[in-house]
């Protein structure tokens, strides 16, 4: 069985021939229509959402299958103490599959620990997110035709926003894709994404304070919001809010052939005028999310009877002597087994938050 909780789970072949499933399910609707038949998806939603959520139920329901679950944890056991595995061993006697969103850190993670079922992240804090992940890839392919050679701009929140995290993850992988940082000071990309996925896999990065200045150099502009409900200080929140807006003016300086990506829901980083430019890809973006939550669905139904490891690419390590630092860890939050694996440099990480281990 495998599971889908980072994008590294998926190498980059089985990334591509998701990408390419959800190709062949956009020209051939009719030929999809029952391969989920019988079959269920739960959807555990711990945290607000309304495009994943609604995607992963039309998916399943395009692809012939049924959807159960919650959106609001209050109204489920959650609200009565049950833990993340628990909840997941007995959501497992009822559904095939399930995707999970959680405001703590590696949820999803430690829900493989015990689930009998796939389980597929859809967002864990500000972590990971990796389906976003394949419908960025999808939309970068439908839009440009290629995913090697590019030089894309991300812009806004790279601290928090896990979209982001997670396709730098993926887009390492691919040859000659440079990606330049726009974020203010208080915004910018965590180190280890820097050091062990940038350096670790000869991607270069630049870092810049201004859309401007790179505009004319992108292939694709990755917009983002400021997390709000990440931040732990309102100040600084306020400080950073709107440091960045895309307007019309900003996009004539563009490439013609460029895509501006956002995963959604914008606040006011993006400009209402900048919709009509044929370069906003970003309503076609979500439609894709939905033909590739299908592929996503219809290949880990497949591989439930396979006994291949997940592609961890790094060995798991028990050790007492380690701690992870991330107070919105699920490792410090529920009672699970504490998980490291030796990172870059010699460095111990959390394998549920990535976190450097103290
Ligand atoms: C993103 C998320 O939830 O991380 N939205 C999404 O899934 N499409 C981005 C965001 O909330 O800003």
């Amino acid at each position: 069985m495998r599971h889908l909780t980072d994008p590294t789970d998926l190498t980059r072949k089985e990334t591509d021939d998701i990408v390419a499933l959800a190709l062949d399910i956009i020209a051939n609707r009719e030929k999809y229509s029952e391969v989920c038949k019988g079959k269920k998806l739960a959807t555990l939603f711990y945290e607000p959402s309304t495009r994943t959520r609604l995607s992963f139920t039309a998916a399943m329901m395009e692809l012939g299958g049924n959807v159960l679950g919650f959106s609001d944890a209050n109204s489920s056991s959650v609200s009565k103490g049950e833990t993340v595995e628990d909840t997941v061993r007995v959501v497992g006697c009822f559904a095939d599959i399930i995707a999970m969103r959680h405001h703590i850190e590696g949820a999803p993670l430690a829900a493989t620990n015990v689930s009998r079922v796939p389980i597929i992240n859809a967002g864990d804090g500000s972590h990971a997110h990796p389906t976003q992940t394949l419908t960025d890839l999808l939309t970068i392919t439908r839009e440009l035709g290629h995913l090697d050679n590019l030089t894309i701009g991300f812009c806004g929140d790279l601290r928090f926003g896990r979209t982001v995290h997670s396709l730098i993850k993926a887009l390492a992988r691919y040859e000659n894709v440079k990606i330049v940082l726009i974020a203010p000071d208080e915004l910018r990309l965590p180190d280890y994404i820097k050091h062990d996925i940038c350096d670790k896999n000869g991607m270069e990065y630049c870092e810049v304070t201004s859309i401007e200045e790179v505009m004319d150099e992108l292939d694709i502009l990755y917009m983002t919001r400021v997390q709000k409900e990440r931040f732990l200080d309102e100040e600084e929140f306020d400080r950073v809010k709107d440091c960045f807006v895309l307007d019309a003016e900003k996009m004539a300086l563009a490439k013609e052939k460029m895509a501006v990506l956002h995963p959604l829901p914008r606040v006011n980083e993006i400009l209402k005028e900048v919709d009509a430019d044929p370069r906003a890809a970003y309503f076609r973006q979500v439609e894709n999310g939905k033909f590739v939550r299908m592929a996503l669905i219809c290949r880990l139904l497949e591989w439930v009877n396979d006994d291949s490891k997940q592609n961890k690419g790094h060995d798991v390590v028990e050790n007492d002597d380690l701690a992870c630092p991330n107070r919105k860890c699920i490792c410090n939050c529920e009672n699970v087994e504490k998980k490291f694996h030796l990172a870059e440099g010699g460095v111990y990480r959390c394998l549920y938050c990535d976190t450097k281990a103290k």
